[in-house]
């Protein structure tokens, strides 16, 4: 039995730290999924770590496939976890209008989590979002791998250092590596800024400050985009 994150008692959930594992443990190929609407209806019915006993429904990315940007956010709240959906709650409304300022459209990108079903913690009777851990993420990473190869972005912008440390460096930090594109996974120019949640808790000048930090670093994803578009 393993402890859940409320103190409850789980039976093991499967967890295959090898990539490409079935359910039935054998070994699939990389293009085992033809589609990325095969990937996401496999995905609805993970079970792959705990988070699966909590959730209610198994939050995959959405947006335009291929896509040159993707965005990639720590893990779904309450909202998401209910419609199923990324970045619908107060954050993604939030991230919405920073897109708006930015030039860039929700529905040219393709927007998904590190993890895929919510993180919860209790305190007493209130149960809070947490952030993913780290066999929870090496236990997502199936799906990102495949949402990385219908996708094929040119671009990643991660938000906040949790998606950051898992796709471009374990030591990555906000602060000093935001506003630059870095060599991320698959090779690919990817980059971070601040997750909305954290700007949702600031206050006046600060918050304009970050806000305005976070349009920049979108701004700088968009013209990297732009310019390799014309170099293809
Ligand atoms: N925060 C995230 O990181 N992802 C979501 O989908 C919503 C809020």
């Amino acid at each position: 039995m393993e402890e859940g994150v409320h103190g409850e008692e789980f039976p093991r959930a499967p967890l295959f730290h090898s990539y490409l594992m079935g359910y039935a443990g054998e070994e699939l190929q990389d293009n085992h999924w033809q589609t990325i609407d095969e990937v996401r209806t496999e995905a609805s019915v993970c079970c792959r770590c705990n988070l699966c006993y909590t959730r209610t429904n198994v939050v995959f990315g959405c947006g335009a496939v291929p896509s040159r940007l993707m965005v990639v956010g720590e893990g779904p709240g309450a909202e998401e976890d209910k419609e199923a959906t990324p970045f619908v709650g107060r954050a993604g409304r939030l991230l919405d209008q920073i897109f708006l300022k930015s030039g860039i459209r929700r529905e040219d990108m393709w927007i998904t989590n590190i993890v895929r079903c919510r993180p919860t913690a209790k305190e007493g009777e209130t149960v809070r979002n947490r952030a993913p851990r780290s066999p929870e993420i090496t236990a997502c990473n199936i799906w990102m791998e495949q949402e990385y190869r219908f996708v094929s972005p040119s671009v990643v912008i991660c938000l906040g250092a949790v998606p950051a440390q898992a796709l471009i460096g374990r030591g990555f930090r906000i602060g000093e590596g935001r506003g630059a594109l870095h060599n991320g996974r698959r090779g690919i120019p990817t980059t971070a800024t601040y997750h909305p949640a954290y700007v949702l808790r600031l206050r006046g000048p600060d918050r304009a400050r970050i806000e305005g930090l976070m349009i920049k670093d979108f701004r700088m994803a968009a013209e990297h985009m732009a310019a390799e578009g014309t170099q293809k």
